[in-house]
Order: structure tokens, then C-alpha cells, then sequence
């Protein structure tokens, strides 16, 4: 079932995700070379609390940190660990808190330092295909109105999506229904209402969709060893469109 959110809700919802918001972005001037993973996840976790919320994925199914830290090709789940970040990595920053009463959920994927041509068209066609997505998060739109926009910006220059992690419906939760899959054919799936909220969150590799799950029982890398990009936003849909509560303001 999709639970529907009243205006009173969202801007409960918004609140939220601006501790994410600002969590990100304040983390986009840490990482560089020489940057380790634990630090930002620390810094991460200690401005939530300092905000009066709690980091939504640490204990979340016994995910053991704050922070998300996908590097490379790993695709989502990356754990914060004593790994140095070097020039010419790309990172996927992935962080979600829990304050009065709702979650919030967003990520970003950065570079670090200077990087190649092809991780940077990647992060730029992924943040693309996110907001291709969420300028379909509108009523009387399809949920594969989003999918299908997303599968064709990221297949268009020849990177694929991935298949086996989707983005999701977010409120009381940190996962609701619906499931929201990054590729799909438009005109299908459930009619999207004002009033709901979606975490949007494609995951795009530059090599094949195939990803596998590392030892560690939560690192998702690609099998094909190729860079992975991923980027989310928390969106309600409104009367007035979509209204992307994890944009800074
Ligand atoms: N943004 C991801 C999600 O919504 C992060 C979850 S990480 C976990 O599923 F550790 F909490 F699982
Ligand atoms: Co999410």
C-alpha cells in the first residue's frame, strides 16, 4: 500500500531531508585525496546528532555505519572503513536520518580531485537521469513514466542501469511502496498522487548492469569491475509537481 502524505507531513518530510541536505553538501569540501571513508562517515554522523537526528541506515538490517561510501566500481552500500581516497576516484555519498518522526534519503556521487573524461560523464549522465526522473514524479504521470526516463537518458549514451536495487516510497519508513525501478516502460505501473514522496535513485554503470555482492555481505560492485555512479533524491509529489525536498535551500 502507498501511504499518501498531508501537506503538514511533507514539510515534516522536508525538515528531514535538509539535515541530509546540508550533511552532503557540507561533505562535498571533505572529500579529496587523502580523505579516509571512516572520517566522512564520522563527520556525517556527528552533524546529524548535532542536529537532534539520528543516521536512519546505522543498525538499519545491521548495516554497521552512518554513512553510505561506494568508491569506484562499487555501485551502493560501500562501508566507511581506513580506505585513503585518491586523485582520479569517484565516490557515491549515500546518507539517510531519521528526525521527528520521518526519514530522509539522498546521495550524490563526486569526484576526487581530478578524474578522467569518462567518470565524469558518468556522474554527470547519472545526476541527468535523476532529475530526468523527477520532472515525471507528477499526478496523473505513470510510475514507469519515471523509470523510462531515467533508462533512456542513462542508455542513450551507452552506460546501463542497474536492475537488482531499486529507489523506493519514504516517510514514517525509510522504505514504502512502491518499488521505483530505474528502467521500465512509460505509460506503466501505478498512477503517481499528490502526496506521495519517492526516493528516486538511480545506479548507473559505465559497463555492463551486472552487479554482485562482495563478502562483507553489503558492498555491491559491479561484475564487470567498471565504474558505478549513483545519485537520490527524496521528491513529493504535489499540485504543483514535484517538490524535491533534498535540495538544499
Ligand atoms: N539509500 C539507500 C536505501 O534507501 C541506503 C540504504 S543503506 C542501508 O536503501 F544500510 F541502510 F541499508
Ligand atoms: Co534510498
Amino acid at each position: 500500500m502507498v501511504i499518501l502524505k498531508l501537506p503538514e507531513e511533507i514539510e515534516r518530510a522536508r525538515a528531514s531531508n535538509q539535515i541530509v541536505a546540508e550533511v552532503l553538501s557540507k561533505l562535498r569540501d571533505k572529500v579529496k585525496p587523502g580523505v579516509t571513508t571512516r572520517e566522512l562517515d564520522q563527520f556525517a554522523e556527528e552533524l546529524a546528532q548535532k542536529r537532534g537526528a539520528r543516521p536512519a541506515f546505522k543498525g538499519y538490517r545491521g548495516y554497521p555505519y552512518s554513512l553510505c561510501t561506494s568508491v569506484n566500481e562499487e555501485v551502493v552500500h560501500g562501508m566507511p572503513s581506513a580506505r585513503v581516497l585518491k586523485e582520479g576516484d569517484i565516490i557515491g555519498l549515500d546518507f539517510g536520518v531519521f528526525y521527528k518522526g520521518f526519514f530522509g534519503d539522498s546521495a550524490i556521487t563526486l569526484p576526487v580531485g581530478k578524474i578522467g573524461p569518462g567518470a565524469s560523464k558518468l556522474i554527470e549522465v547519472t545526476e541527468q537521469s535523476l532529475y530526468a526522473g523527477i520532472e515525471q514524479a507528477k499526478e496523473g504521470n505513470r510510475l514507469g513514466d519515471i523509470s523510462g526516463c531515467v533508462q533512456h537518458v542513462v542508455e542513450a549514451p551507452g552506460f546501463s542501469v542497474v536492475r537488482d536495487f531499486v529507489g523506493h516510497g519514504i516517510g514514517r519508513n525509510l522504505h514504502e511502496e512502491p518499488q521505483i525501478p530505474n528502467y521500465g516502460k512509460r505509460g506503466r505501473g501505478i498512477e503517481l498522487k499528490s502526496g506521495m514522496i519517492l526516493a528516486i535513485e538511480p545506479m548507473v554503470n559505465q559497463g555492463d548492469y551486472k552487479v554482485k555482492i562482495l563478502p562483507d555481505g553489503w558492498t555491491v560492485v559491479t561484475e564487470d569491475g567498471r565504474l558505478s555512479a549513483h545519485f537520490e533524491h527524496s521528491v513529493a509529489i504535489t499540485d504543483n509537481g514535484p517538490d524535491i525536498l533534498s535540495e538544499l535551500n
